[in-house]
């Protein structure tokens, strides 16, 4: 069987994982696999690199993704569609893992319904993929988060001033959520709960008169309660999606005018998203990949794999694209019993 993989979106760590175990389980059952490059460009355009074991050697603790990625959307280009599934003939695909999240999902849903055999699988740091508990990539964030808010009180208590800390998380607050709650951070800001300005500067008050000092932890899609996304451009991806950050130094320079206290901004960015995976993600992607795997000779298509509990199972890529899955009220109210 020749198996095609790509990898789509913002890179996420464990992706090398999953390659690997897609390659060397495809090599154990005598199944070749064809690699394209840069996502769906590489679909596109038949830009591909054959994956042999020597391709997948000592890729395991490594992040990024060797085949590459983009955020190429072939429904946005003129007769897109049609390109994917001439290549996919061309070159004699016999299914595809498409490894990414909801907007590579997005794609692969679209190509399932026009006949392409397709196995998806799920990624993102933000976690905020329906129908699977976790996604790989969010433990790793979650960990370059929590170290920084732990290196982040000892500075702030120093100085006495308010550090706030902006992490990742457009739609979904989890890396907040949970790194604010590891951390013991003053409070937390997620996209779900648009904020109180007032509440925030009342918190790091508090915080002060205990006689330490605030960290904020706040995802970049979180929202005050009057207003809209803090954006430094207006430029937007092909998926439509508009580029964020701003909102931890728009706050800092806030919570100092209001407090009368100094204030920093810390903008984690793309350290959430590099570097080596966490165990937990290597194995989690190892076990994604291998089922995924599964789910091709099973002669499965239309389906992504899922993390249940500790099973990975099968679900319908249409119910996994769906919806996202957002923080519940029952989960901020947790961590809401720490503020101040
Ligand atoms: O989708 C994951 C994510 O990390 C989002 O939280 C963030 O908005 C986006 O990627 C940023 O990605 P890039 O800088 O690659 O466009």
């Amino acid at each position: 069987m020749r198996i095609g993989i790509l990898t789509g979106g913002g890179d996420c760590p464990g992706l090398n994982a999953v390659i690997r175990a897609i390659v060397r389980k495809s090599v154990q059952s005598g199944d070749e696999v064809v690699g394209f490059r840069d996502g769906w460009r590489g679909v596109l355009e038949g830009d591909t690199v054959p994956m042999d074991l020597a391709a997948v050697r000592g890729i395991l603790p490594r992040g990024g993704t060797v085949l590459g990625t983009s955020r190429t959307n072939p429904y946005a280009l003129q007769g897109g569609g049609d390109r994917v599934l001439a290549t996919l003939e061309r070159l004699g695909v016999d299914a595809l893992i498409p490894i990414g999240g909801e907007d590579t999902l997005g794609v692969a849903t679209k190509l399932a319904e026009a006949g392409v055999r397709v196995v998806g699988v799920p990624k993102t740091i933000d976690n905020d993929l329906d129908a699977t508990d976790y996604t790989f990539g969010f433990d790793t964030a979650l960990g370059v988060a929590t170290e920084a808010i732990d290196r982040l009180h000892t500075t702030g208590d120093s100085h006495h001033r308010t550090l706030v800390v902006e992490v990742m998380g457009r739609h979904a607050g989890w890396i907040a959520l949970h790194a604010g709650m590891a951390g013991g951070a003053t409070v937390v800001l997620i996209p779900e709960q648009p904020f109180d300005v007032d509440a925030v500067v009342e918190h790091c008050q508090r915080r002060f008169d205990s006689g330490y000092s605030p960290i904020v932890v706040v995802s970049e899609g979180a929202k005050p309660k009057d207003g809209d996304w803090v954006l430094t451009t207006g430029e937007k991806d092909a998926f439509g999606h508009v580029r964020l950050g701003g909102i931890g130094t728009a706050l800092a320079s806030l919570i100092e005018e209001r407090t009368g206290r100094e204030s920093r901004a810390v903008v984690l960015g793309h350290i959430q998203r590099g570097g080596t995976p966490s165990p937990f993600d290597r194995v989690l992607a190892t076990r994604f990949g291998l089922a995924a795997h599964d789910a091709v000779h099973a002669g499965e298509t239309g389906v992504m794999v899922a993390l249940r509990g500790t099973d990975i199972v099968r679900v319908a890529l249409t119910e996994a694209t769906a919806q996202l899955k957002l923080v519940p009220v029952e989960r901020y109210a947790e961590v809401e019993v720490f503020f101040g």
